[in-house]
């Protein structure tokens, strides 16, 4: 048996998606079939679409998603058909030694091709040809499977056009401060990068108590945003050196934590440099395959920390819901990250406003 859903497929790297009806084949065992009510618009599908981030083709993108469970498979326990669910790019099986040992956003899952399903094969069909999903999400699409252990349920009262959102950006910008970074009350922090993730990268910190929030970017708008999502300084790295600028702010010879949401060697290079001795940087950002670091050794005999996250660096199946659970208490901005709604008819569109810097986030939204 088959559905059908509408997708935006991606034949060719650097060519424009196309947006057709595609079959949709029905969950196998332990594989649930969505619903899809939004996916917001993240640079790692455009990662995908440049080819800075090689992936095989035609492939349906979108990993940032919420929606309603429509057909579940054989033996799915975890969800009901009309559960309202956010996707899980990384998803957690609970039972290998990552998921055991505290760290599910590493799960073994990870280490199978992630745009096929478990039994290695796609779920998507056109004119008798395979699609492959994209981190067996594939949110661009009205209708999608996907793995029982890539799905989170979450509250029915929370609006989906923007709980999706929780699905990448916003944990992955979180997260670091609250799982990786456990930033403390009173810290000093600098956010290098303050586009989608960046923000929640700077709510996060204010939500924690964090005294000093400095946001370094170099669009003037996004440093506009950063003040409103929490920053209490803004640096312009187009117009002065943003280390010794940080540095100056924060006295004391740099930051208790650097946070690093943009993905190029510059920017992970100034963050390290941006921290005071012993202080911690953490990577967020998505580099293009092939990036570099070159760093001198010695800042880290200076008990320097470099390190990154994974989807938030912590449970993505209780981060999820409780970021929600904030934004439902009025204690965590969603609404005011997206910029636009647009119909997956638009998503080309969504995405050159993305690279302008034009937006926040855009979300996809189907009717
Ligand atoms: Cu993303």
């Amino acid at each position: 048996m088959t559905t059908q859903a509408t997708a935006a497929v991606l034949y060719q790297v650097k060519q424009p998606l196309v947006i057709e009806d595609v079959e949709v084949l029905d969950p196998g065992p332990h594989e649930v079939l969505v619903r899809w009510k939004a996916n917001g618009v993240c640079h790692s599908d455009l990662h995908v679409i440049t080819g800075d981030y090689p992936h095989p083709l035609p492939v349906v993108l979108g990993h940032e998603a919420a929606g309603v469970v429509e057909q579940i498979g054989a033996g799915v326990e975890s969800v009901k058909v009309g559960d309202h669910v956010c996707s899980s790019y990384i998803p957690s099986c609970g039972r290998c030694g990552y998921c055991i040992g505290g760290q599910p956003t590493l799960c073994a899952l990870r280490d199978s091709p992630r745009w096929f399903m478990l039994d290695g094969t796609p779920r998507f069909r056109k004119n008798g040809q395979g699609l492959h999903h994209f981190l067996q999400v594939s949110g661009y699409a009205t209708r999608s499977v996907l793995l029982e252990q890539g799905v989170i349920p979450i509250r029915r009262d929370a609006p989906l056009e923007v709980a999706c959102l929780v699905s990448c950006g916003v944990l992955a910008g979180a997260g670091p401060v609250i799982n990786r970074a456990k930033v403390p009350p009173g810290a000093t922090v600098a956010v290098f990068g303050c586009g989608g993730v960046g923000l929640n990268t700077i709510q996060a910190a204010r939500l924690v108590g964090a005294a000093k929030i400095i946001a370094v970017d170099v669009l003037a708008r996004k440093l506009e945003w950063a003040q409103e999502f929490g920053a209490t300084h803004a640096v312009d790295a187009s117009r002065e050196d943003p280390v010794s600028r940080v540095q100056a702010i924060a006295g004391g010879g740099g930051v208790d934590f650097a946070f690093e949401v943009v993905g190029t060697q510059r920017t992970i290079e100034q963050a390290v440099l941006s921290t005071h001795r012993g202080g911690m940087a953490v990577v967020v950002g998505v580099s293009p395959a092939g990036t570099r670091l070159s760093l001198d050794p010695a800042l880290f005999l200076q008990q320097r920390t470099l390190t990154g996250t994974s989807f938030g660096g912590g449970h993505q199946r209780t981060d999820v819901p409780m970021l929600i659970d904030l934004f439902m208490d009025g204690r965590y901005k969603l609404k005011e990250l997206v910029t636009r709604e647009l119909p997956l008819t638009e998503l080309n569109h969504a995405f050159d406003l993305l690279q302008q810097g034009e937006v926040k986030r855009s979300v996809i939204v189907y009717r």
